[in-house]
Order: structure tokens, then C-alpha cells, then sequence
């Protein structure tokens, strides 16, 4: 046994180049190609990727990288993290299924679920994220699948995955995770019962805000099949350049996550110090009420998580913004940049939900790689702002 192979995964993320004898750079090379030549017809129709779409070198590697993350042993790309939910999701239903898919779902992947499948003939409900095993009262004749998401986007509500896949286990249900949050690296949905694991590596994994990836992987091989069906049938493809990308920021992940979660959790405890916010939303403080079952499934967070900012004017929160000159608006996260978005406007939940009742606006925050001592500075010049009208 060589070192590599029982190395732990930041370890093997960086070496995941196949051939280390003879001439071989480092890092992967980057064929920009849609033809590849071949020199017999045997060849041209035999096994092996024969045309760009499916990838070529960097995306074999991202495969493996990809498949080391997630404990899988089937992996395949997509070209943003929307388009691998969409794949995932498409691959275990059919024309006259049913679906479930977690409220706090990402808004898109909702939409594809509520409204995209519905017009190929596959119903879909919502539930509650915190329900639990309790999930089995709306399963249908039909349910196909369950899509979850843990914690929720926005709103980071952790959902019980070992007890909602006994129960759809038993009934032969598919479920579909979202992983961008744990990034693999701190949660591993095939090992606690998914069926398919996701990530946007667009977010993490790419980790600088400069290119597009998605993902999907299975230890299932029967699912292995239908996601290479899906994925060609749709012509799913992630461009090379993209790919190096991803390939480079996994080298990284550990040590950037590492740094993400760290200064994530002391922005998080100083803001439950300060007298503007009404509450601090992040499943590894101890005020989170799914803190317990996050401990149990995590091994680790990361800079992205909520407050709730108490009632202001609409012109103070305009001043609280217009005073930030370090956290900047904008979608996405996971990048070395910091980030807030008010995020009231995106909320779309089930009647009755915590968020109908909450007292202020709602913020995401995503915590970058800058000095934790300038960004509260700079949320602070934000908060004197909010009363200097
Ligand atoms: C949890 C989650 N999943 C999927 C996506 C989609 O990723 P992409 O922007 O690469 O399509 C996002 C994007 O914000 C996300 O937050």
C-alpha cells in the first residue's frame, strides 16, 4: 500500500494526477477541443470519450477529485451547480411521479421541481426541512424521490438525513442532496443515506468567483447509468477552462474552508453581540435550533449563514449599505470575497413558516478571506450608518 492510498482527503485532493512516471506536469492540461483525433475506425467508436462534450483530461481529474470529496464512486460534470441539480433530480423521476423537495430548497432548483417538472408530467411538493422521519406521511403511491438541501439556502435549517432515508428507504424513494454548503469536505450525504450527492463548484470548490461548475456523484451504479444517460441525452457540458478551475481550487479547499469557517464563526458570535440584530442564524452556534443534529452529521461549517437585522427604515438600511466598502452585493458565495444580501425579497416558504413571524430583514452574509478585525469594521461604520439619518 502506498501513502496515497490510505492519505486523508486534502491529501489525495492534490494528488489526484494518474501518471507520475515519464513527463507530466503537475497540474492537468487543458485540451480546448470538441474533435479528437483518432487514427483507426476501432478506436474512433471504441470506449473512450470520443468527442469534447464528455470531457477530456481536466475533466477526467475533476471527476476523481470530485469522487474523492463526496466519498462516491461515480461522478458526473455539469456547467454550473443549477444544471447539476437539474440533472440529478431529472435522472430519478419520470412522466407521472411524485417529488419532494426540502422549502428552503435553492430557488432555482425549487422552480425546476415545481415548475419545469410539472410540465413533464411529475408532480411536486414541498416540505417542511426540520420534518424529519415524520416526512413518510406525504409519501404518495408515486413519490419517486426526495430533493433535500441541509442547511436550507437563506434560511440554514439542518434536515435529519439518516431519518428521513430510513423511512424512504423502505419505500424504494430516491433522495437527492444538495452538498454545496458542506462542500464535501464536511458533510457526506452518500455515507448518512442520499442517493446522490450535488455541489455548485461554482462555489467552494472554485472558490475565487471567476468560473462556473456543478457536479453530481453516486455509489449506486444502476443511478450512475441514468445520470450519463441524462446527462448526454441533454448534452450536458462544462467547459475545459471552467474544469481547470475547479481542478486547481480543490488543491485548496481544505485550508481555504478551514479559513472561511474560523473567521465565518467570529463574525457570527460578535454580530449575537450587537444590539441591531435580532438573531444570528448559523447551525454551528449553539442558538441554532438544529445545532444538535448539525453535531451529529458536520465536521465543520464555513463563512455563509443569516442574521435577522431588527426593523429599520428602508432608508437606513440604504445607508447601511451605502457605508460598507468591504462586504459587497451580490449573489453567489464561497469565494475570497465578502458578501450581504437582503434577502426578504427571495423568501418564497410554506405557510406558517418561522420566517412569516420574524421581526426584521433578513440577511445572508458570506465571510471572505479578509481580516475578521476589518470586516467588522466595516459592518460596524454599516451599523452607525443605520441610526446617522
Ligand atoms: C445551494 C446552491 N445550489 C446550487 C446553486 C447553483 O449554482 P450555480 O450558480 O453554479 O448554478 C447555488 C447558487 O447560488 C446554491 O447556492
Amino acid at each position: 500500500m502506498s501513502a496515497k492510498d490510505g492519505a486523508e482527503p486534502e491529501t489525495r485532493l492534490i494528488h489526484t494526477r494518474k501518471d507520475r512516471l515519464g513527463r507530466v506536469t503537475v497540474n492537468p492540461p487543458v485540451e480546448r477541443a470538441s474533435t479528437v483525433l483518432f487514427r483507426t475506425e476501432e478506436a474512433l467508436y471504441g470506449p473512450k470519450p470520443t468527442y469534447g462534450r464528455m470531457g477530456l483530461t481536466v475533466h477526467r481529474e475533476l471527476e476523481e477529485g470530485f469522487r474523492v470529496l463526496e466519498g462516491a464512486r461515480f461522478a458526473r460534470l455539469a456547467g454550473n451547480g443549477l444544471q447539476a441539480c437539474a440533472l440529478a433530480i431529472a435522472s430519478v423521476v419520470e412522466a407521472g411521479d411524485h417529488l419532494l423537495f426540502t422549502d428552503s430548497l435553492y430557488g432555482p432548483t425549487a422552480r425546476f421541481c415545481e415548475e419545469r417538472l410539472k410540465k413533464m408530467g411529475v408532480a411536486a411538493d414541498r416540505f417542511d426541512p426540520r420534518i424529519g422521519a415524520g416526512i413518510e406521511a406525504l409519501f404518495r403511491d408515486n413519490t419517486a424521490a426526495i430533493v433535500l438541501e441541509s442547511p436550507g439556502s437563506l434560511t440554514f435549517e439542518i434536515s435529519d438525513l439518516p431519518a428521513i432515508a430510513e423511512v424512504a428507504h423502505k419505500r424504494g424513494i430516491r433522495i437527492v442532496c444538495d452538498n454545496t454548503w458542506g462542500a464535501g469536505l464536511h458533510y457526506k450525504p452518500l455515507a448518512l443515506g442520499a442517493d446522490i450527492t450535488v455541489q455548485a463548484l461554482t462555489k467552494y470548490v472554485v472558490g475565487h468567483a471567476d468560473a462556473f461548475a456543478g457536479a453530481a456523484a453516486t455509489n449506486d451504479g444502476g443511478l450512475a447509468v441514468k445520470l450519463a444517460a441524462t446527462s448526454e441525452d441533454w448534452g450536458i457540458t462544462l467547459a475545459p477552462d471552467d474544469a481547470y478551475l475547479a481542478v486547481r481550487g480543490l488543491r485548496t479547499l481544505k485550508t481555504r474552508l478551514k479559513a472561511h469557517e474560523a473567521a465565518g464563526l467570529e463574525i457570527a458570535r460578535w454580530l449575537e453581540t450587537r444590539p441591531e440584530v435580532a438573531g444570528v442564524i448559523h447551525p454551528a452556534l449553539p442558538s441554532h435550533p438544529d445545532h444538535a443534529i448539525w453535531k451529529r452529521d458536520f465536521t465543520g461549517s464555513n463563512g455563509l449563514f443569516s442574521f435577522v437585522l431588527k426593523p429599520y427604515s428602508q432608508e437606513a438600511q440604504i445607508r447601511f449599505f451605502d457605508a460598507l466598502t468591504l462586504f459587497g452585493m451580490g449573489f453567489s458565495w464561497g469565494g475570497f470575497e465578502s458578501l450581504i444580501i437582503p434577502c426578504d425579497e427571495q423568501l418564497t416558504r410554506l405557510p406558517g413558516d418561522w420566517t412569516a413571524a420574524k421581526d426584521g430583514q433578513l440577511m445572508r452574509v458570506h465571510v471572505g478571506l479578509e481580516a475578521p478585525g476589518d470586516l467588522k469594521a466595516d459592518l460596524e461604520a454599516g451599523f452607525a450608518a443605520l441610526s446617522a439619518g
